[in-house]
């Protein structure tokens, strides 16, 4: 069955471009991303490696650590991170994937035979410090994915987390939150002291309680 929101992500071990992963001890406290590629040398892929290398201070910053996946065999990764390098300007900074055999992919339910029945779909799987998955994404091969907004629904995912409160549309880092519906409007005063703006009985606002 396909991997749901809640479920532990899946462990493995896998070869990748920086040596053997084993997952869950590779991850250790962090939280993760895991994303797939269609395949290696391709335009889109190209762009969007070197796009998640140029953000890797954003998620060190968030405790966040970036693995990549592709159904090529390591010496086709090695390179085209050469070419990542040169065409993006940057330094590929973190692990492909060399899942030629599928293991991975269809641990994780990334290949879907109508759209391609030999190539990943562009899947992304963040984890959390509790290895269970929080966020999927899938987007088809030809749309390149947004990754300042995958940072954005980390600060959610992480906020959320820690605090009582869910984030409304468009939010982003800094802006004021919803309260849980689970807080009554009178305990509301005491857990959010910076203050309680009550617009319905259902929604009541607050200022991001971690800033
Ligand atoms: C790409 O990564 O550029 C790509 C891959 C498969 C289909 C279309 C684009």
């Amino acid at each position: 069955m396909a991997l749901r929101l809640g479920d532990l992500a899946p462990d493995f071990k896998a070869e990748t471009s920086e040596g053997t992963v084993e997952f869950h001890k590779w991850l250790g406290d962090s939280w993760g991303v895991l994303f797939s590629h269609p395949a290696d040398y391709t335009p889109v892929c190209t762009t969007e490696l070197g796009a998640v290398s140029k953000l890797r201070d954003e998620f060190v910053k968030r405790n966040v650590k970036v693995i990549a996946l592709s159904v090529d065999d390591l010496a086709s990764h090695q390179g085209w991170i050469g070419d990542i390098n040169e065409t993006q300007e940057t330094e590929v900074n973190f692990p492909i994937i060399a899942d030629s055999e599928y293991k991975v992919s269809n641990l994780y339910d990334m290949v879907h035979p109508n759209a391609n029945d030999k190539f990943t779909v562009r899947s992304v799987f963040v984890i959390g410090a509790d290895k269970k998955v929080k966020l999927i994404i899938t987007y088809p091969a030809s749309t390149g994915r947004n990754f300042v907004e995958l940072l954005r629904v980390i600060d959610s995912l992480q906020l959320t987390a820690n605090f009582s409160v869910a984030t409304p549309a468009n939010w982003k880092d800094g802006e004021d939150v919803v309260i849980s519906p689970a807080i009554k409007t009178e305990d509301a005063y005491a857990k959010f002291p910076k203050g309680v703006k009550v617009i319905k009985p259902y929604l009541r606002m607050t200022p991001q309680p971690n800033k």
